[in-house]
């Protein structure tokens, strides 16, 4: 398997997972925030993923923008069946996927073989730092032929800061690996009670290095087809933030900032001593990399345009003035106390409230946020800084004007979806047009969605029949509150009936408002 893989793991097939900082619309709006010009979302727009695994993420993005293209390439062949799979089954014209490898790609493109033209949009999530230097070569070669002059890439990578403790780790499990051949979920299984028995023999290295063990502790909870994947790869390498950047330069991309908001601020990340050392900091190059240092960053975000313009203050909220947005949980369940690095942030709520209800009574436009009467007087860089909070929340989203021409296939797939409910590729995820995306549920919301999608009414006994008939069919147990395992099918439905009358009928009316429920 590993002739073709180049050094990756390509026996298993990796999980398949929606990561909600790739929706376009996001961004968009966190590259603006960021002061630089970014693609305009509400146009149609060119959008691929290098790296795409399994391809759930861009099979909800492309369902959910009818209007753009969407390309995903991988070169593991059973990634790229089951992402056609899926694409087939929502019947999506505007998603294709390629097999290939970067360097495959690279030559192509370089030898006049393969003429896509340029994205808007080009992400890779999970990628950069798995594969080979070489590998990393090609995908700048790729990059500097796909993005499109002021297009926006996404890119995220393990980072050197947070993971240093864990390197030796990692070398001992690859050595483990090659040690004991076999399918790698397998070897992981193994590996870790090996690890394990030599932290309790005392092993010097997990003494001295609590974190280590830390790590190996929470591997336990953790899916094996995504520790072979993360751990079990020959050019594992995590990288510093300014070696990445200098990478990037070669295809012409500047750094933006971070796609995880709170980051992108030092007042919200940083307690004053640092943010004193980095006032004195003139190099944006190293006063990233002291933020990566001072955070002990061990994964990063991140958004680079080629050529980024920046633009002014007033520039900024000029571009946002007429990009919408709405919130994505009930209400009554919206908060305005925020989690952030420097520990809670209350936000006014003076300013804060007439959003919340704004927001949840449709879709307004930034410029319509600011003009609202309870809001007069406020600065619109105080009503940006809360919108902002509560979209890093996931309280609130942009919203995509492609969201009507996406209802059908959106609902195709939410239908995909909720036939592989509770299966061996469960998703949590409900396909959202209105919002360009997909909100992520529990399990009781989950199976719910599923029994109306199925066509059954809104209506809780038969909400809560479907659910302990579906949990059944999949030899789940139910559990009463104290953790008891239930014995009787009156027993389950009575628990599900209670746990969805607790936020269902919340829930329903904002599905139906994000399109994720029709009608
Ligand atoms: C850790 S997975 C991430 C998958 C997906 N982006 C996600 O986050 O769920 C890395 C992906 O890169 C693909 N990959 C690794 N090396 C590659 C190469 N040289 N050419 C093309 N794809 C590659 C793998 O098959 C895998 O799907």
């Amino acid at each position: 398997m590993r002739q073709w893989s180049e050094g990756y793991n390509a026996d298993i097939a990796y999980t398949n997972s929606f990561y909600r900082d790739l929706a376009p619309d996001y961004l968009s709006y966190v590259g603006l925030l960021s002061g630089v010009r970014t693609p305009d979302p509400g146009r149609p727009f060119r959008y691929c993923e290098l790296g795409c695994g399994q391809g759930l993420t861009l099979t909800i993005l492309a369902a959910t923008h009818a209007l753009s293209e969407f390309v995903g390439i991988d070169f593991n062949p059973a990634h790229i069946a089951a992402a056609r799979r899926m694409a087939d089954e929502a019947g999506l014209g505007n998603l294709s996927f390629r097999e290939d490898s970067f360097q495959a790609l690279a030559r192509s493109l370089a030898e006049g073989r393969w003429t896509e033209e340029p994205f808007d949009f080009v992400v890779l999530h999970g990628v950069y730092s798995w594969v080979s230097e070489e590998n990393r070569r090609a995908i700048v070669d790729v990059l500097d032929k796909l993005v499109k002059p002021g297009g926006l890439v996404y890119i995220s990578h393990n980072t050197l800061a947070g993971w240093s403790p864990i390197l030796p780790l990692q070398a001992l499990m690859l050595e483990h690996a090659a040690a004991f051949p076999g399918r790698s979920d397998r070897q992981i299984g193994d590996m870790l009670v090996f690890l394990n028995r030599l932290k309790d023999a005392g092993a010097a290295y997990f003494q001295n290095n609590p974190v280590a063990a830390q790590h190996l502790a929470m591997m336990a909870s953790q899916e094996r087809r995504y520790l072979a994947h993360e751990y079990i790869n020959d050019h594992w390498e995590p990288l510093p933030h300014a070696r990445v950047a200098r990478d990037l330069a070669r295809a012409k991309l500047g750094y933006v900032g971070t796609a995880t908001i709170p980051l992108n601020s030092d007042d919200l990340a940083f307690r004053p001593e640092i943010r004193a050392i980095l006032a004195e900091i003139t190099d944006p190059m190293l006063a990233q990399s002291v933020r990566e240092l001072a955070l002990n960053q061990p994964f990063r975000r991140d958004i680079y345009v080629r050529g980024p313009e920046p633009l002014e203050t007033r520039a900024v909220l000029d571009e946002m003035a007429e990009r919408r947005f709405t919130l994505i949980v009930p209400r009554e369940e919206a908060s305005l106390t925020f989690t952030i690095p420097m520990g809670e942030l209350r936000s006014d709520p003076a300013v804060g409230e007439p959003i919340l209800d704004a927001l949840a009574a449709g879709t307004p436009t930034f410029a319509e946020l600011l003009a609202l009467p309870a809001l007069a007087g406020q600065s619109p860089l105080a009503v940006s800084k809360i919108l902002a909070l509560l979209v890093a929340a996931h309280q609130a989203h942009p919203v995509t004007n492609q969201g009507e021409d996406s209802r059908e296939g959106a609902a195709a797939l939410n239908r995909a979806l909720a036939r592989r409910v509770l299966g061996q590729d469960e998703q949590r995820v409900l396909v959202a047009p209105a919002i360009g995306t997909a909100v992520v549920t529990d399990i009781p919301d989950r199976l719910a969605h599923a029994g109306l999608m199925a066509g059954l009414p809104a209506d809780l006994e038969a909400l809560a029949r479907f659910a302990v008939d579906a949990l059944r069919a999949n030899g789940r147990q139910v559990f009463a509150e104290d953790g008891a395992p239930l014995a009787t099918v009156e027993e389950m439905q009575a628990r599900l009936h209670g746990i969805l009358s607790g936020g269902l009928p919340r829930r329903l009316p904002l599905w139906r408002r994000l399109g994720a429920v029709q009608g």
